[in-house]
């Protein structure tokens, strides 16, 4: 799918489902289990969905955006000591650019923080702007007691108990990227991040303005017909996305949304991902529940650190193809 012969559409009857969070609270029954079933819905259809009212507030959120802002604003002398592209290294700021035979020329700046357990890693973390660490740190924060919850929800959209890996996933790495895209006015680039699935059970991401389009895949049944859709930015909003260890979790009932960024024309496009994933060495396997003879395991068992792995040996295949067992 070529960027000229793109086809945006943010027609009602394929917009990004928009969950209520705040109904997982709910004691009547029937409430709950209609939030599960739009959850449901939203994976097996979109591998995407908004999520408002979840509990994460308004001033963290533009805390956390305004130091980043700040951030990539410095001049690079200040940000030359984290520059790095070793993928091993747990801080690193870095610049994207090349040419996609498909989908044109891209670039990005970024940052990347391992973000938790936080202690082991905080203290890396950048210190100019001043208030980064203290700002960020409350983000990173709230957005991981967030995923436990939303991974929740999800586990019980497949029928699984919602307590399912819950320890594991508390005890699980994350990791923040944070994009900044210079405005296209300016650079004549027209794509940002090219399309890819990510590598997490789930991604949280925060969106300064629209830019994350998806793929809707969810079949001619219903009106998916593979183009393109813009995930529109909403103040408070925050986007989940489908990753490649939930599609091998689901024994891929759900499968990982393929997404790609796009910068705005004229103001600088921030984006904040936080990449939620079992510890470095933990395998993520397809859950024993949702296999049988009709559905035998459709995939092997990795790890966070086979994903690394895979990213630096380069290889031809992405990494879920790697993982693929029929
Ligand atoms: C990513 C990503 C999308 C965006 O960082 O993996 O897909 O909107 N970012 O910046
Ligand atoms: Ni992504």
């Amino acid at each position: 799918m070529s960027s000229t012969q793109t086809h945006l559409c943010d027609h009602d009857n394929h917009a990004v489902p928009i969950v209520d969070l705040s109904l997982l609270h709910q004691t009547d029954p029937h409430t709950k289990s209609l939030l599960i079933d739009q959850i449901h819905q939203a994976c097996l259809q979109m591998g995407c969905f908004q999520i408002v009212n979840h509990g994460i507030s308004e001033s963290v959120i533009e805390g956390a955006l305004d130091v980043n802002s700040e951030f990539f604003d410095m001049p690079i002398a200040n940000k030359e000591e984290l520059m790095s592209d070793d993928i091993y290294k747990p801080v690193r700021f870095s610049t994207v650019q090349g040419n996609s035979p498909i989908e044109g020329q891209f670039f990005i700046n970024f940052l990347k923080l391992y973000a938790h357990p936080l202690e082991d890693f905080v203290a890396l973390w950048p210190n100019n702007p001043p208030h980064y660490r203290e700002k960020m740190e409350m983000y990173t924060k709230e957005v991981m007691k967030l995923s436990i919850e939303v991974l929740g929800a999800i586990m019980e959209s497949l029928n699984l108990a919602p307590t399912y890996l819950r320890d594991k996933l508390e005890q699980g790495f994350q990791m923040m990227g944070i994009n900044s895209y210079p405005p296209s006015s300016q650079t004549n680039v027209k794509i940002g991040v090219v399309s890819h699935t990510d590598h997490s059970i789930i991604t949280i991401l925060l969106q300064s303005c629209s830019g994350l389009h998806v793929v809707d895949t969810s079949g001619s049944s219903s009106g998916g017909d593979g183009a393109w859709r813009v995930v529109p930015e909403m103040k408070g909003t925050l986007v989940v996305l489908v990753g490649d260890h939930l599609q091998v979790l689901s024994n891929g009932i759900y499968k990982s949304v393929l997404h790609r960024a796009v910068p705005s024309t004229d103001e600088t496009r921030l984006s904040i991902a936080s990449f939620h994933n079992l510890a470095m060495d933990e395998v993520v396997e397809p859950a024993p529940e949702l296999m049988d003879e009709e559905h035998p395991k459709g995939y092997r068992g990795s790890s966070f650190q086979d994903y690394i792995n895979h990213l630096y040996s380069k290889k031809e295949k992405t990494f879920i193809e790697t993982l693929r067992l029929n």
